[in-house]
């Protein structure tokens, strides 16, 4: 796959927090040890690239506070490297719903240059076929917090108190409980959560006081 290593991936992950310090690097940090844990599960998925995917799918927020535009930033950082695989994942991640109006940022397309970002991503978008790594990013994504692993809702109440409500999310949210019934038909499990540590003790703390 053309992605970084994993040593590149930590290194840039690292120096990303330093460009614009915030909850996203362990959100990353998270994504990306989820990803690793159910592609090991797996008999198709690489676990070492499914993490290295995970630690590097917001990359596009080392060029600061953005909103939707990390998509865009994330996506030409990598093709610039060469890391087409993973410039595809910067594009799809947010997108369990294939519908540039189905994400949950502003889209910062003040300007020509926010305008033309704003198009370039809708059209690129439009002409994937989602493989299984850009399924295992979309639900990654919504099964990490900045302090651990979560639930689909929990994340999912934490963006929308973030960002708002946007008229697709009731769409959005069905296509990535899709995406975890798939999961647990690819790992064999009856539910994924059983496939992230710590998860039980971080949502329900009294259960183990
Ligand atoms: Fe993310």
């Amino acid at each position: 796959m053309r992605i970084p290593t994993k040593a590149q991936a930590l290194a840039l992950l690292e120096e990303g927090g330093r460009k614009n310090p915030g909850p996203w690097v362990r959100h990353c940090r998270y994504a990306g040890k989820a990803a690793q844990a159910i592609a090991a599960k797996t008999k198709t998925l690489d676990p070492e690239a499914a993490c290295i995917l995970g630690l590097l799918h917001d990359i596009g927020r080392r060029f600061g506070v953005t909103g939707s535009r990390h998509i865009y930033d994330g996506w030409a950082f990598a093709k610039e490297h060469g890391w087409d695989d993973l410039a595809r994942v910067c594009l799809t991640h947010s997108f369990p719903l294939q519908d540039i109006e189905a994400c949950s940022g502003s889209w910062d397309v003040g300007g020509v240059d926010g305008s033309k970002k704003y198009q370039k991503t809708a059209a690129l978008l439009k002409e994937v076929t989602y493989d299984d790594y850009d399924r295992l990013l979309q639900l990654c994504d919504a099964l990490a917090l900045p302090e651990g692993f979560s639930l689909l809702e929990q994340r999912w109440v934490d963006v929308v108190l973030r960002y708002g409500v946007n008229p697709l999310l009731p769409k959005k949210w069905a296509a990535t409980y899709e995406i975890k019934h798939r999961f647990e038909a690819l790992c064999g499990v009856e539910d994924l959560y059983c496939l992230l540590p710590g998860i039980v003790q971080r949502t329900f703390p009294w259960i183990s006081a």
